[in-house]
């Protein structure tokens, strides 16, 4: 609840590990705030209410002295516009690392390279990584942003929107990484794009006004819908 309006109503959903979890839904539905809740960076919006539990590995997140430097470790966000440190490629992914104490340069490198590598990126910087950040494409951008969850060896890797501003070619590489990096991580992805969502979700969860419609495997949201608000959904009668 921000202020007296709910955003989110009595949700509750589990997210499997090692999957591909897909969040979608028209706008003003409540993607954005519950992975906002997801990694707390509510705590910077004053005047909300949260109630609930929120656990990760049987712990609740949302205890006041829940360690929220560490839960943002190992909880990484990427955004819809990708925003890199004004520094260099290198300095980008091993900021977070250095700051929870990763002093040691030879494991530095290798966290650049295998991060890279991984977001499908390295080819393309691997002669540049101590150039700026921002001379890369918003495609490549948008792939740095997600090798520096990567160098933080976040678990679960949360992406709003992460392909809206990108043309096809960026946004399938990152469709790819993502598919690749499900093993090791639990992806959560909050997409506009239906076709996106049905090509990459392992299960898929649809939100509507606050209020979690459906949750479950692709075939069924996409194909055979339990309810008809989903099925117009994802039919683009709206959204
Ligand atoms: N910081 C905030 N303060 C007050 N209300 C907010 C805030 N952020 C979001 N809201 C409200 O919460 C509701 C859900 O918004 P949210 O951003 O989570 O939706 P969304 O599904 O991500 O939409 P979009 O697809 O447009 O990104 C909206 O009614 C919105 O106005
Ligand atoms: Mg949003």
């Amino acid at each position: 609840m921000y202020g007296q309006e709910f955003s989110l109503q009595s949700i509750s959903l589990a997210i499997p590990k090692s999957q591909i979890t897909g969040i979608m839904g028209p706008s003003n539905s409540g993607k954005t705030t519950l992975l906002r809740i997801l990694n707390r960076l509510t705590d910077l919006i004053p005047d909300i209410l949260i109630r609930g539990q929120v656990l990760l590995d049987g712990v609740d997140i949302l205890m006041p002295h829940y360690n929220v430097n560490l839960l943002r470790a190992r909880v990484g966000m990427v955004f819809a516009k990708p925003i890199p440190l004004p520094r260099s490629i290198y300095e980008n992914l091993t900021f977070g690392p250095r700051m929870h104490g990763v002093k040691d340069r030879r494991i530095l490198d290798e966290r650049v390279e295998q991060s890279l590598q991984a977001a499908i990126l390295w080819d393309e910087v691997k002669d540049r990584l101590f150039e700026s950040a921002l001379k890369l494409s918003g495609g490549q951008q948008q792939r740095l942003c997600i090798a520096r969850t990567l160098a933080m060896q976040s678990e679960v890797i949360l992406l709003d929107e992460p392909t809206s501003g990108l043309d096809p070619i960026s946004t399938a590489k990152i469709e790819e990484a993502l598919r690749n990096l499900k093993k090791d991580y639990t992806i959560i992805l909050v997409s506009n794009n239906t076709k996106q969502i049905a090509r990459i979700s392992d299960r898929v969860a649809f939100f509507l006004m606050g209020d979690l419609i459906e949750y479950g495997p692709p075939d069924m949201l996409f194909t055979n819908p339990s309810d008809k608000r989903t099925e117009d959904y994802v039919s683009g009668r709206f959204g």
